[in-house]
């Protein structure tokens, strides 16, 4: 690197360039912040519209970093709301199962019913009650707004912004993104005993690819300015993003390859036919399968932004806990839920478009499985990494400049817990 300004981190003097505290990685007191001021303030995703296309249609949330549970649901007229799934009589849970459809929540205690809108319909033997008003006893409203058809939810009773303000200022140049066309998902769950941020910085920096994925996908990534570094990076208010280049002549670094076939899908296989026979034949039986084809041209200008040839993905981390990762043609959707200071659940779903051949299925068989053994390398460091830190040998970590996102979101969560202590 020149002696010139090039650093990324140059363009963020508030962030420095000094180590970064673990204590907020380790310390139980601070997790309580966390909660009070970040997570019951921000808003937070649950899902998406997919998953509750019908009326009726309805999945449960349990949110412990906001101490409590949410059933988001879709009401007759077609509106996502979110309600806590708390009955309204003597606080049994509503809603016992993780998604289903219904017509109206009954409480499996005493039988009070409330209809979609969590109004409440029916209560068994209501002459003996005093002067009950079933206004009074809907089920509690959640702040609930839908974002390119990403759920989200906010525990703030009237949300200090809008989800749209919220998105705006870092990803309103994604919206159009065709989320819509990609409707064909794989998906992991797992409870790691780590931090969230810890797990979050593991997906926000490509330091780490030439080492712990070293005999997976390192060569999908575009080494020619040297060590995988970012093709650009922006810091914003809360949310971060970075924008990676890959090897073209990779299936893995190749996205485009399967959906544009031609000269893209030469590109990725003039090498790995040799080196790696598998995911060549998955390409090859895969070209011309996809459903809808994805025209470079027609993504929205947020989406490789730097507009580069060799562009492999943008990692887009919605603050606090949400991860995306955009391609041409297939997207990365990770959640780093908070579950205690040194615990986190890691939600992973990945979209592609409906394939509509054999092929085309035995492609996705294979990116599933690659993708498998990449997040299992991702996640061969968190729960190491989370011991160490907690043994106290060190007090901080040094960062990079590739490493500028894992240095942001810690400048983030201490601006606003330290508000919360202030
Ligand atoms: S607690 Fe739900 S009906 Fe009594
Ligand atoms: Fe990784």
């Amino acid at each position: 690197m020149s002696n010139e300004a090039s650093f990324f981190t140059d363009r963020y003097p508030e962030l420095g360039k000094g180590p970064v505290s673990l204590a907020p990685y380790i310390s139980p007191e601070y997790y309580e912040r966390e909660k009070a001021e970040i997570f019951k303030k921000t808003w937070l995703h649950v899902g998406r519209v997919e998953e509750i296309p019908n009326a009726g249609d309805y999945f449960v949330k349990e949110l412990a970093v906001c101490d409590t549970e949410i059933i988001v649901v879709r009401t007759k007229s077609g509106e996502i709301r979110a309600m806590h799934n708390v009955c309204a009589h003597r606080m049994n849970q509503l809603v016992y199962e993780k998604c289903g459809n219904t017509r109206k929540f009954f409480c499996k205690f005493h039988g009070w019913a409330y209809d979609l809108e969590g109004r409440l319909t029916g209560v068994p033997d209501e002459e003996c009650f005093f002067d009950l008003k079933r206004e009074d006893y809907g089920l509690t409203q959640v702040a609930c707004s839908v974002w390119q058809g990403f759920i989200f939810v906010n525990m703030q009773s009237e949300p200090a912004q809008s989800l749209e303000e919220f998105m705006k200022p870092v990803f309103g140049d994604i919206e159009g993104y065709p989320f819509e066309k990609l409707t064909c998902a794989f998906q992991w769950s797992s409870v790691v005993n780590c931090n969230w941020k810890l797990g979050l910085d593991a997906f926000q920096e490509a330091y780490h690819v030439a080492y712990v994925h070293g005999n997976s996908i390192a060569d999908a990534i575009d080494k020619s300015n040297g060590g995988m570094r970012p093709l650009d990076v922006i810091c914003g208010d809360v949310h971060r993003r970075l924008s990676l280049a890959g090897n073209q002549k990779s299936v893995y670094g190749n996205p485009k390859a399967v959906t544009s076939g031609g000269a893209a899908a030469a590109e990725a296989l003039a090498e790995s036919g040799g080196s790696r026979p598998i995911a060549a034949a998955a390409l090859r039986s895969a070209i011309g399968s996809a459903k809808h084809d994805f025209p470079m041209d027609a993504l929205p200008s947020g989406v490789n932004w730097t507009k580069s040839k060799n562009w492999l993905f943008d990692i887009n981390v919605i603050f606090p806990d949400f991860y995306v990762s955009l391609r041409p043609n297939y997207y990365q959707a990770y959640t780093f839920r908070p579950v205690a200071h040194n615990k986190m659940l890691f939600e992973a779903r990945v979209y592609y478009p409906e394939m509509t051949t054999a092929g085309g299925r035995f492609f996705l068989e294979y990116m599933k499985v690659a993708l498998r053994d990449v997040l299992l390398e991702d996640m061969s460091t968190l729960e190491r990494t989370q011991a160490a830190a907690e043994t106290g040998a060190k007090s901080h970590m040094i960062l990079q400049d590739s490493e500028i996102l894992v240095r942001h979101q810690a400048h983030v969560v201490d601006r606003l817990v330290s508000v919360g202590s202030n």
